[in-house]
């Protein structure tokens, strides 16, 4: 696997799997890669010839009061995960190389940034033109044929693929499962910050999307009650949500009943950790 810092050499490196018509795939990471981020490269590797893995902690997605500064960063390790994973091409790039002086664009979706985690009162719609801003550059930079997404991130998964088609940028845009810990914590890089007692505290959120899911099973359509019941696992908890919602899966509009393919989303500060979780809910 070759490590590569800038546009020029990550392109001089694709060109021969170019010219053979290779087919590449990108899985875009911010690093301290675990297994949810490993399953992407794993998704990639069975589908692509070459896959290039980036790592880019994004100043432009982080708010004034986020954890950019403390962000957890070991390239070392990083790079021995994604080589294990048979990723041929390893992406680093420097904030000046992507944000060199004077950069001054910013692409912006609409309506599906300003809900959930890009309601103002929580990380902005801000949050997600820093995605789609990185993403897009990304996509230049690499031209891949598949890029690979976590449904961990439900919502930046819809805002990509909404990036995509209004776009008309040809990447076809794969949203792989969550990975869990065997206890069902979703898998995250912010899971580090947790403590002890926080990581016992945190599994609240996955509860929470269980309890949601059962009262489906049994029957129950109505978001009021399917809500109750997921929120009575995070009190238990302790937990103020920041957000618990249930919302169309595809367009992200509020869903008053469980009714095809609905999202049920959770997000809650657990110590210093933000933590999001969501399933989809497939009753009818
Ligand atoms: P990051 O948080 O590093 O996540 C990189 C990718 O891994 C995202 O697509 C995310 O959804 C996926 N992922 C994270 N945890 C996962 C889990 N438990 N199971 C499955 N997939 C998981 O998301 C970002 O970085 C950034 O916003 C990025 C897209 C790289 C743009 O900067």
């Amino acid at each position: 696997m070759k490590t590569v810092r800038t546009v020029t050499d990550l392109r001089a490196a694709l060109a021969p799997a170019r010219r053979a018509e290779r087919s590449v795939g990108l899985v875009p990471t911010m690093g301290a890669l675990h297994d949810g981020h490993l399953s992407l490269i794993r998704h990639a590797r069975a589908d692509c010839d070459v896959v290039v893995v980036s790592i880019f902690v994004n100043p432009k997605q982080f708010g004034a009061g986020e954890d950019l500064a403390g962000y957890p960063r070991d390239e070392k390790r990083d790079r021995a995960l994604a080589e294990s994973e048979g990723a041929d091409l390893l992406f680093v790039p420097a904030v000046q190389e992507i944000y060199p002086t004077g950069f001054d664009t910013t692409v912006t979706v609409g309506e599906l940034t300003e809900v959930l985690c890009g309601a103002p009162e929580r990380r902005g719609a801000e949050h997600f033109a820093g995605v789609t801003t990185i993403v897009t550059k990304l996509f230049n930079i690499v031209q891949p044929h598949a890029a690979y997404f976590g449904q961990k991130d439900a919502q930046q998964g819809l805002v990509i693929r909404k990036l995509v088609r209004d776009l008309e940028i040809p990447v076809r845009v794969e949203i792989c499962p969550t990975v869990r810990e065997p206890d069902g914590l979703a898998m995250s890089s912010r899971n580090a910050y947790l403590d002890p007692d926080e990581r016992a505290r945190a599994l609240a959120l996955s509860r929470a999307l269980d309890a949601g899911e059962a009262r489906v099973a049994a029957g129950e359509r109505s978001a009021g009650a399917v809500l109750a019941a997921a929120r009575a696992e995070l009190d238990a908890a302790g937990l103020e949500a920041e957000y618990l919602e249930l919302r169309s899966a595809e367009d992200l509009s509020c869903a008053e009943r469980v009714n095809g393919s609905t999202l049920l989303a959770v997000a809650a500060r657990v110590g210093p950790a933000r933590l999001i979780d969501n399933t989809i809910l497939g009753g009818t």
